[in-house]
């Protein structure tokens, strides 16, 4: 088992002074962002540009989430994150979705530092990252596919567990399959699942992990580019309104209850109005993408509202320099 090899001192100035922080080395590949921090990429255009650019000025790596988009509307997506920041883009792409292939292929094209990838598992996108020169991070939940991903060829993977948002491949949590991820791979291991705050950055750290994946905290961003009344709902979450939803791609999602998973749960959802046949197996029992775009645009009711399960626990938008700028305080007061 191999244990951040590479820790590095990191000065960081905030409006105390100067401070000097112990942090591991993240290296993807080529790729040594200023802080272990990831960005998690957030579909149907919950995680587009100038939340990216923002976390990738910060320091950390910023993804654009290109599930639910087209080839066109990902390209100027990357063109733009390009023109914000000259720090690292990634893109997350899900396996699940039928123009995955296309994708992946046009954020090679325009050269994005790092693709990361989930919800299924793709053995040719390795090759293709090989012939581009295209790190690639697998999101996996066990130490079997970490193995496998890392066989395959992954700069790195993202360990993630049940807390996480969005679709879910396990009921564990991080904790859990964070031991079992490390001890099974060599490549960097990025823990990602309820994590909020620089106290959950330092657990995972301590536990082993290269670096860590945080996407709810980034929604409630002044960068995130989400309708108001979605962060408000976030903003208003308690505990029991995070709820597990049956997601048509066949696997489980993490929501917030409102009137759109009232209905799913008593099984009354609107069925498809229409179908793009966007997902390569799709139950048509409702539509994830219609549903998605929804929420995101504001019609909160009529949509699932996707969040990691410590959602209730994040109470304030903040800049995306501010949310580092705390991180990294708390880091360094529990280290
Ligand atoms: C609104 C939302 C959308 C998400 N969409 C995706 C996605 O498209 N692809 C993916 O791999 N993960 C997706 N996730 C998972 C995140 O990238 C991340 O790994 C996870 O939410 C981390 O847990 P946290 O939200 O508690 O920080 C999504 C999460 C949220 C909250």
């Amino acid at each position: 088992m191999r244990f951040n090899l590479y820790w590095i001192t990191i000065k960081y100035i905030n409006e105390e002074g100067e401070f000097a922080l112990k942090l591991p080395q993240l290296r993807i590949d080529r790729l040594l962002p200023r802080y272990p921090i990831v960005q998690g990429g957030m579909a149907v255009r919950v995680s587009t540009a100038p939340l990216a650019a923002a976390v990738a000025s910060a320091g950390g790596i910023g993804v654009i989430g290109a599930t639910g988009m087209g080839t066109d509307e990902l390209r100027a997506e990357i063109k733009q994150a390009r023109r914000l920041s000259s720090g690292i883009i990634g893109v997350n792409i899900m396996f699940a979705v039928r123009n995955f292939a296309t994708l992946a292929r046009t954020a090679m094209e325009e050269k994005i530092d790092v693709i990361f990838t989930g919800a299924g598992f793709s053995r040719d996108i390795f090759g293709w990252g090989k012939e581009t020169g295209t790190p690639i991070v697998t999101i996996v939940s066990s130490g079997k596919l970490a193995a496998i991903a890392e066989k395959c060829g992954a700069a790195a993977v993202v360990a993630e567990g049940t807390e996480a948002g969005g679709h879910l491949g396990t009921q564990r949590s991080i904790s859990d399959i964070m031991m079992e991820i490390r001890k099974a791979v060599k490549i960097p291991v990025i823990a990602a699942g309820g994590i909020i705050d620089g106290f959950g950055v330092a657990r995972m750290l301590k536990m082993g992990a290269d670096g860590v994946q945080m996407a709810t905290r980034f929604v409630l961003s002044k960068e995130c580019s989400v309708a108001e009344s979605f962060k408000q709902m976030y903003l208003r979450a308690m505990p029991g309104d995070v709820v597990l939803v049956e997601s048509p791609v066949g696997m489980q999602g993490r929501a917030l209850r409102n009137t759109f998973v009232e209905k799913l749960l008593g099984g009354c959802q609107p069925e498809p109005e229409r179908c793009e046949k966007c997902l390569k197996e799709c139950s048509k029992k409702y539509c994830i993408i219609q549903a998605l775009e929804n929420s995101r645009t504001g019609r909160v009711e009529d949509g699932l509202v996707f969040c990691g399960q410590n959602v209730f626990k994040v109470k304030e938008i903040l800049s995306v320099r501010e949310i580092f700028r705390r991180i990294l305080a708390e880091v360094d007061s529990v280290t």
